[in-house]
């Protein structure tokens, strides 16, 4: 299996029998799911996605992604959520955070639409300026603020800048098949338009065209990251949770939780892994926090993080577990030199490649945290291919429905996230709110 899990580290905080005692709730979790009778069942599209999808639509993107490759030096891809972390995350984690620096023919590929931010839109026209823009705008409900902002802007400045029918050449729409604002604009507007599938929802949509147009555009082989997800829906449906390391991990961290170890800190000791920490909090804590219940998912890039966060992780209040991804080798190695002079007293080291260091960097990082009463899951994954990426993302899916279900909650609706919208909504004089505007400004007053 291109992942495998470690939990030896934790069997000093849950016992195996604790672990254990978990199996029934796993197999009646994964009943739920495969039955389709569990809570949220309408949004299960994602589990069979691997296999099930539209391979006209796939086919679609190839071309769209190529054609983006070729008459663009910028991509924007608008969008918020599950809307955007999943592409970014997958660009990063498979190229490089430093990939608009180096893009080796293919666009630049700029997010915007995650924010409110009027400097952060100001300055992507100023990165945009001179260079040959596309822009792919993505929202399931077509209604989100922060996006929708983004793209009145982009939109207004595509068709100054290219007319309408050369706007219509280089816009692209990722939305609902047949409902919403966006769709109805881009049928309108004439806008070539890929589906996000009514089953998937937003934080599980980054194998559709949400996540694949901006990937396959930034160059990615989406063939083989549908491939390794495919293998992973085989391959992770056992329900023993000793021969499945996808059901082993929801359940060590249930049983984590059910010890009082109520923050999860997911790690790699690899930059390039910083957004799918990202995408993961999403999925997890939109998934899990909800009845006053969950999880909180934070994450840290160590060691990098050890300078910030290490004294709270080894010292303070003790809630924390940590799960940490562990790569067989970096992408690339790289030796570390001698120097006759020795000034830095760290010749002991010359010789031993980076990547030697940064993993008893880690030994001693969980030799550490444990002993000072942080458990430790590992999960060790094989490659940096796409492949083995669309493992993991089928890998943390599955895991997060199953822990869902083990922790009573339904993992695939959000409802907490409509409270800030609708005061935001009422401040903002929305048609429709008026009621709520006196109440909250009086509050505010207050
Ligand atoms: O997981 C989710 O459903 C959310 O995070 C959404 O993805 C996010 O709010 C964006 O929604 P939309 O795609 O409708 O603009």
């Amino acid at each position: 299996m291109a992942v495998r899990i470690d939990t030896r580290y934790t069997e000093r905080f849950v016992t195996k029998e604790q672990v254990s005692a978990m199996q029934p709730r796993i197999a009646s979790a994964h009943e739920q799911l495969h039955s389709g009778t569990g809570l949220g069942n309408d949004f299960i599209g994602w589990l069979n996605l691997p296999t099930d999808y539209d391979k006209e639509e796939f086919a679609r993107i190839k071309q769209a992604a190529a054609k983006i490759r070729s008459d663009s030096d910028v991509l924007v891809v608008i969008g918020i959520g599950g809307s955007y972390l999943g592409a970014r995350a997958a660009i990063e984690y498979l190229k490089s955070p430093n990939y608009n620096l180096a893009t080796n023919g293919g666009p630049q590929i700029f997010f915007s639409g995650c924010n409110i931010s009027s400097d952060a839109l100001n300055e992507l026209f100023m990165l945009c300026e001179g260079k040959r823009v596309s822009v792919n705008m993505i929202s399931k409900s077509g209604t989100t603020t922060e996006p929708a902002i983004a793209f009145r802007a982009f939109k207004k400045y595509m068709e100054e800048r290219y007319g309408k029918d050369g706007a219509r050449e280089r816009i692209y729409c990722t939305t609902d098949r047949a409902k919403g604002t966006l769709k109805a604009l881009a049928t309108t507007e004439g806008y070539e338009t890929f589906v996000v599938p009514d089953n998937v929802g937003g934080r599980f949509s980054v194998l559709t065209a949400v996540g694949l147009l901006p990937i396959a555009a930034a160059g990615v082989d989406i063939d083989k990251l549908m491939e390794g997800a495919r293998l992973a829906q085989n391959e992770l449906c056992d329900t023993d949770i000793e021969k499945n390391p996808c059901y082993k991990y929801a359940a060590v961290r249930n049983a984590l939780y059910e010890a009082g170890f109520s923050t999860e800190l997911l790690v790699s000791y690899e930059p390039a892994f910083q957004m799918m920490n990202e995408w993961w909090k999403q999925l997890y804590g939109e998934s899990e926090g909800k009845d006053t219940k969950g999880i909180f998912p934070a994450s840290a890039i160590f060691s990098t993080d050890l300078h910030s966060l290490g004294q709270y992780i080894q010292d303070g209040a003790r809630i924390l577990f940590e799960t940490v991804c562990v790569f067989d080798q970096p992408k690339q190695q790289r030796v570390i030199e001698d120097d006759p002079a020795n000034v830095d007293g760290l010749n002991f080291l010359t010789g031993m490649t980076m990547d030697e260091v940064n993993k008893k960097a880690f030994a001693g990082t969980v030799l550490a945290h444990v002993d000072g009463g942080v458990p430790n899951i590992a999960l060790n994954i094989d490659t940096w291919s796409e492949s083995d990426l669309g493992y993991l993302i089928y890998f943390f899916e599955k895991a997060c429905a199953i822990s869902g279900y083990v922790l009573g909650v339904n993992p695939f609706n959000q409802p907490g996230v409509e409270a800030y919208k609708k005061n935001m909504f009422a401040l903002l004089g929305k048609p429709g709110y008026e009621s709520q505007k006196a109440e909250l400004e009086a509050r505010l007053a207050e």
